[in-house]
């Protein structure tokens, strides 16, 4: 009996594979390309359109970032609130596309110890978040999230090449003068003021809409 092709390609390994490849790769494709043109994920705008007011990322708070990074913080906590009610009555405004575009990485995380830190700009004062970062059970007597008591150090950052490089990768471009003045907006700063720079700007383009 003739084979059909069908069993042809089950019986041959090789263009299995071959086949299998092809298929997976033109399905990705065909989900991924779309999102680098689409508007929503490269302009600051919400899901209806509007404008947001995310701002590129100051030098101080760059600094901040990284060392929310080196810390390992998205290991306890996302950046990311779900469309969901339990999540919007929570935290705030489900998170858009439009407030990454100057992630570079995302800190989207997928573990929540903690809460997720989407929104968390301007929830508490300066002070609160000091004292939290020092030691959580200070604000929070029942908080297992860890003392970071080290960041109340001088920051040491190489704030220029680091701006140089995210205007090879980001959408922000940040001008000679921006990286000129760079060094000395970080100067004298602890490490404590730049995560906490970085926290208090969270989210807030889209806090108070609900
Ligand atoms: C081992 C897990 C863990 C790690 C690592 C961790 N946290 Fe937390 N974090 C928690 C938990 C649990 C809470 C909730 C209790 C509390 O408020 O302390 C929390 C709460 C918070 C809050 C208050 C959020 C709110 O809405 O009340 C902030 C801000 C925060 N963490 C920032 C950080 C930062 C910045 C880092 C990194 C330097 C970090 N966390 C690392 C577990 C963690």
């Amino acid at each position: 009996m003739a084979q059909s092709k069908h069993e042809k390609i089950e019986k041959n390994v090789f263009l299995m594979i071959v086949l299998t490849l092809l298929t997976v790769s033109v399905g990705g494709l065909v989900e991924i390309v779309p999102l680098f043109f689409q508007h929503s994920t490269t302009t600051p705008i919400d899901q209806k359109g509007n404008k947001l007011d995310v701002k590129p990322y100051s030098p101080i708070r760059l600094v901040g970032r990284d060392i929310y990074v080196r810390e390992g913080c998205y290991n306890c906590h996302s950046q990311m609130i779900r469309p969901f009610r339990a999540e919007t009555e929570r935290y705030g405004h489900y998170s858009v596309a439009g407030e990454y575009i100057y992630d570079h990485p995302f800190q989207w995380g997928s573990k929540r110890t903690g809460p997720d830190l989407a929104r968390v700009g301007g929830r508490y004062s300066d002070e609160w978040q000091r004292t939290h970062l020092i030691n959580p059970r200070d604000v929070v007597p029942e908080s297992n999230m860890p003392a970071f008591p080290w960041l109340d150090r001088p920051v040491k950052d190489d704030i220029q090449a680091k701006m140089r490089a995210l205007n090879m990768v980001g959408l922000h471009k940040y001008s000679d003068e921006e990286i000129a003045a760079a060094p000395a907006e970080i100067e004298g700063k602890t490490e404590l003021d730049a995560i906490v720079a970085y926290l208090q700007g969270m989210g807030t383009a889209l806090q108070n809409v609900r």
